[in-house]
């Protein structure tokens, strides 16, 4: 529920902002990042774990959600962002960790100032992430977007992320939950497995290797003898990490290992993918689809619009090549990418000097309170 104070901020920092871009006094330096409006305030309802003092991240009530941050897809986040707080039983229980390239502009302060400025309660924490640590391991793939060296950061969650924290949900930043993502949080991971994730078993397994992957009497088929299913696809955009049977397995080192071999002998086609289906294919616990209804992107070469696979959705992905933000702003939006509208805080581009006038057509009534329209 949106209290009424931080409603009236959020049209009092929309006032403010139109002052200043009136005035010209919000002009920034090239390569500002975006606007993006405050949300508004979602508080714990009855029955939430009543935090313990001074734990902090340590906290046992918490929910983890790991997520990366960058420039190029911060709206997408955003978006993220405020979908699962909108939805969350217990929001102010959600703790964010996000990984963040350390030598990229913009900074981890100016990325840290964008998401208090959005959601000033959120709690959360910005983890730089050494992209040259794993640039040297990164081979070409189908589509460029998936070699960006963040797209990595998942495999090192274990090693960035504080001790104490048990596991994470880890998302990537063009998903948008509709319902409350404890329900995931509490997926039971029996004793073996690492990794908890939706499994699509229609899904052609052998696509996702290469000829020489399934020729080689080393690799193929004998690496998925002795699993505890048949092996299937799963998406890693959407995953339940045990971060500490991640760490005691060694299971950066092993990703790694096949990233290694993939540089040598061209295994598979995709990004970061591979290496998971190399690992956890089935191992994985299964998730219910509801929690990653995938492919909303289109393919990887046309972004085509696609629709959602038939059952309950809990959670959206525009995994593929459209983007939700980038369709709209062409004006040739998807039917789903209206839904995923309805939660994009953006305002207008960081350099004033270049952003028209925001339009108050492209501010999303929903995402806003009500108030900041009837004043
Ligand atoms: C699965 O994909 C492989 C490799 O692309 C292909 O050879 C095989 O015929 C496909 N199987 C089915 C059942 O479509």
């Amino acid at each position: 529920m949106a209290a009424a104070a931080p409603a009236m901020r959020a049209g009092l920092v929309l006032v403010a902002f139109l002052l200043l871009a009136a005035s010209g006094a919000g002009a920034r330096a090239e390569g500002a990042l975006p606007r993006f409006a405050e949300a508004p305030e979602y508080r714990n309802g009855e029955g939430c774990p009543a935090a313990v003092a001074g734990a902090g991240v340590c906290d046992p009530g918490l929910v983890h959600i790991a997520m990366t941050l960058d420039a190029h897809y911060l709206r997408g986040s955003m978006a993220a962002i405020y979908s699962l707080l909108k939805h969350a039983s217990c929001p102010e229980s959600l703790f964010f960790h996000f990984l963040a390239a350390d030598a990229a502009a913009p900074g981890v302060g100016e990325l840290r100032s964008a998401l208090a400025a959005s959601f000033p309660s959120l709690r959360f924490e910005i983890y730089p992430f050494r992209a040259d640590a794993v640039t040297g391991l990164i081979s070409a793939s189908v589509r460029a977007a998936l070699e960006a060296p963040l797209n990595y950061a998942r495999n090192y969650l274990a090693d960035l992320l504080p001790k104490c924290v048990p596991r994470a949900i880890y998302l990537d930043s063009d998903v948008l939950a509709v319902d409350d993502v404890r329900r995931l949080w509490e997926t039971r991971l029996p004793a073996a497995a690492v990794v908890a994730a939706p499994e699509y078993c229609h899904a052609n397994f052998s696509r996702y290797f290469t000829d020489a992957f399934w020729s080689d009497p080393d690799l193929g088929a004998r690496v998925f003898a002795g699993r505890r299913r048949a092996p299937c696809y799963f998406n890693t955009g959407v995953m339940v990490i045990d971060l500490r049977r991640w760490r005691s397995g060694n299971y950066r080192h092993r990703v790694e290992q096949w990233m290694e071999l993939q540089k040598e002998k061209r295994i598979y086609e995709l990004g970061s993918l591979p290496p998971f289906l190399l690992l956890f294919a089935g191992e994985v616990e299964a998730v219910d689809h509801r929690w990653n209804q995938h492919g909303l992107g289109g393919d990887n070469i046309l972004g085509s619009c696609r629709p959602l696979h038939k059952g309950p959705v809990s959670l959206m992905h525009w995994s593929g090549k459209g983007k939700p933000w980038d369709r709209l702003d062409a004006g040739r939006p998807c039917p789903l990418d209206h839904t995923w509208k309805s939660y994009d805080l953006y305002i207008g581009d960081g350099d004033a000097s270049q952003a028209s006038a925001p339009s108050w057509a492209s501010l999303s009534s929903s995402a806003l309170p009500a108030a900041v329209f009837s004043w």
